[in-house]
């Protein structure tokens, strides 16, 4: 099985730029074009928020047609920067999420991997919760299939990455996530974003990553002092793939076209 995923594609109205200086409408049709060049193609996309810029219609709709292309079904959870009625709205044939208050889900029609899709975000902040309440009906869907091999997928990361403007910002009460997530093995990954950098560490027994963007990276700073800063480096994307006994290995690709192949292996 093969999963691509996305992330923080901050989508603008058509002819606007992220934050004024990037394109990122004209970097998520690239990222479109590079997951329908894959070879071979993915079972299942996933996004792990920040889907547009600033949660507004036009965003979502300029989302809605750069997304048209994609061939395969795709599940997504709102992040800081999106609104979640206006998302919803925008894409009805999405109607996979549990309830109105929160657009989580859990997805078990990719057998034989379940996606759960938690949506920690608070609205109008740019961190992310794990309360009590969302920690027990995690606790509720992993028992009703806990062997079954799982991926989290959350906006927030649910750990300290270091990075100490980013910290400010994760998901707070990660280690009512951890504590959960160590009872149940069979969950393969905890699938992040936000922080717009692949990251990887050792999770609650687990593996939990994030991401990159397909617009724009944070500046790598470790300093308590440093400023939050953005580079435009080359976007890439994620490529989990699991096949059943010998687990998932995730893949970092490169969005573009590049030269090759060549003949030396
Ligand atoms: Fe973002």
């Amino acid at each position: 099985m093969l999963i691509a995923h996305i992330s923080d594609t901050h989508v603008r109205p058509r002819g606007l730029l992220y934050q004024g200086v990037v394109d990122s409408n004209a970097m998520l049709a690239a990222a479109v074009e590079t997951i329908n060049a894959l070879d071979p193609a993915p079972d299942l996309i996933l996004f792990s928020g920040d889907l547009v810029d600033e949660g507004r219609p036009e965003e979502y709709a300029m989302a809605r047609e750069l997304l048209q292309p994609l061939r395969q079904r795709f599940l997504m959870i709102p992040g800081n920067h999106d609104h979640r009625q206006n998302l919803r709205s925008a894409f009805p044939e999405h109607d996979y999420f549990i309830n109105e208050e929160n657009c989580s889900f859990v997805d078990s029609g990719s057998a034989p991997m379940r996606i759960i899709g938690l949506d920690i975000s608070v609205p109008d902040q740019h961190h992310g919760d794990m309360t009590d309440t969302a920690t027990q009906g995690l606790d509720r869907t992993l028992a009703l299939e806990p062997d079954k091999p799982t991926l989290i997928m959350m906006h927030q990361p649910p750990f300290s990455c270091a990075v100490p403007y980013l910290d400010a910002y994760g998901c707070r009460g990660g280690e009512r996530l951890a504590a959960l997530v160590r009872r149940y093995p069979a969950v393969e990954r905890v699938l992040c974003g936000h922080v717009h950098r692949f990251m990887q560490t050792r999770f609650a027994g687990t593996i939990a990553c994030t991401a990159p963007s397909t617009t724009s990276a944070i500046a790598l700073a470790f300093e308590e002092t440093a400023q939050a800063a953005s580079f435009v480096e080359p976007p890439a994307l994620l490529l989990h793939h699991w096949r059943p006994g010998a687990g998932m290995v995730t893949h970092l690709v490169p969005i573009g076209v590049f030269p090759g192949p060549f003949d030396f292996g």
